[in-house]
């Protein structure tokens, strides 16, 4: 039976938000702070796509980490900011590298503005990102944070370098998962840990919860592009095939039917140009196939994975909503 994804009204996401409520809002701040330039696109663009709807995943992870261990300082927010900073960059990038004309349910930047704005001012963030962080001056922060952005970056070339490789498996396409979104996670919450003075095993293991927690994440995100009405995603769906990108459902299901493989290669010949009753094939033998249920059930592992790495002490309540994010990244319904 094709697993169910979670619908509740209340989401562990909106109750983080509501708990972190007054540092969100210093969060907030400290972002809109941080696109003043007098070079007036910048703001334009940069207020765009920060207030387009975006959940604010990475810097809640971050702060709730550090709320988790008691931290009382406010180091954690504009850390928290470079991390939404270097998402938001890698967004309008990868909007430009993917010519993808809508994000959460509205016409992407480039869309609007042209992909040429939106790869400047993604430069804009990510260098602004930089600038915060040595004003935050610490060392050991800064390699990391230098570590994950040439990681991402690293991983979305990798990906590229993959695009239509038809005998990716199951460990190749982890890794790119892992690269291109899960390391982000991981640093969120790396971030926190480290700025609420955790020992270095500590720092390590909710490190891993974070990387744990974004393949989860991102495992749904390409269920959603075979699964989700473009409505219910915000942006087109059906598009990683087109674009190349060969998703674990399509994996798991080309391995279980020759015809899907051969009219997959058919595609890939075609340079990912299918046409809409073939798209609608395709999307029904996935799911057929097993493909959704199959990568749901390995998001479901990384959330159970993730939920074992968290500490038993720390308190109590924010324990419990990191375990429940875990578990609603690898389920979420957008
Ligand atoms: C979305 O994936 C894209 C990413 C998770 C990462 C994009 C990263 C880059 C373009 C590198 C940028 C690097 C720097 C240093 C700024 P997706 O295309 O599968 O998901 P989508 O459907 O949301 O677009
Ligand atoms: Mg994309």
């Amino acid at each position: 039976m094709l697993a169910t994804v979670n619908t509740q009204s209340s989401s562990p996401l909106d109750r983080a938000v509501a708990l972190c409520a007054d540092e969100m809002q210093q969060v907030n701040a400290c972002i809109h702070e941080n696109l003043q330039s007098d070079i007036m696109m910048i703001p334009a663009i940069g207020h765009y796509i920060v207030n387009s709807g975006g959940k604010r995943f990475r810097p809640l992870l971050c702060l709730l980490v550090a709320r988790l261990f008691g931290y009382q300082g406010e180091r954690h927010i504009p850390l928290a900011v470079v991390v939404e900073f270097i998402h938001t960059a890698s967004l309008l990038h990868d909007d430009v590298v993917d010519s993808s004309s809508q994000r959460r349910g509205a016409p992407s930047a480039n869309g609007v503005w042209g992909n040429q704005a939106s790869v400047l001012v993604g430069d804009y963030l990510f260098s602004r990102a930089f600038q915060m962080m040595v004003r935050d001056g610490d060392m050991v922060m800064l390699k990391l944070m230098a570590d994950v952005t040439n990681a991402l970056a690293e991983g979305e070339v990798l990906q590229l370098s993959r695009t239509f490789h038809l005998e990716m498996n199951e460990a190749e396409c982890l890794e790119v998962i892992e690269r291109k979104t899960a390391i982000l996670f991981k640093a969120a919450a790396e971030v926190g840990a480290h700025a609420a003075g955790q020992p270095a095993a500590v720092v390590s293991a909710m490190a891993e919860f974070g990387m744990c927690l974004g393949v989860g994440f991102q495992l749904m995100d390409d269920v959603l592009d075979y699964l989700a009405s473009e409505a219910e995603a915000g942006k087109p769906v059906g598009h990683d095939l087109e674009e190349g990108k060969i998703t674990l459902p399509l994996i798991y299901a080309m391995q279980q039917d020759e015809e899907l493989a051969a009219c997959v290669q058919a595609i890939a010949e075609r340079d990912g140009v299918y046409e809409a009753d073939e798209r609608e094939w395709v999307r029904e033998r996935v799911v057929a196939l097993g493909g959704i249920d199959f990568t749901m059930g390995k998001a479901e592992e990384y959330a159970a994975r993730a939920k074992r790495l968290l500490p038993a002490d720390g308190d109590d309540e924010v324990r419990a909503l990191l375990a429940e994010l875990a578990d609603f990244s690898a389920r979420r319904p957008f």
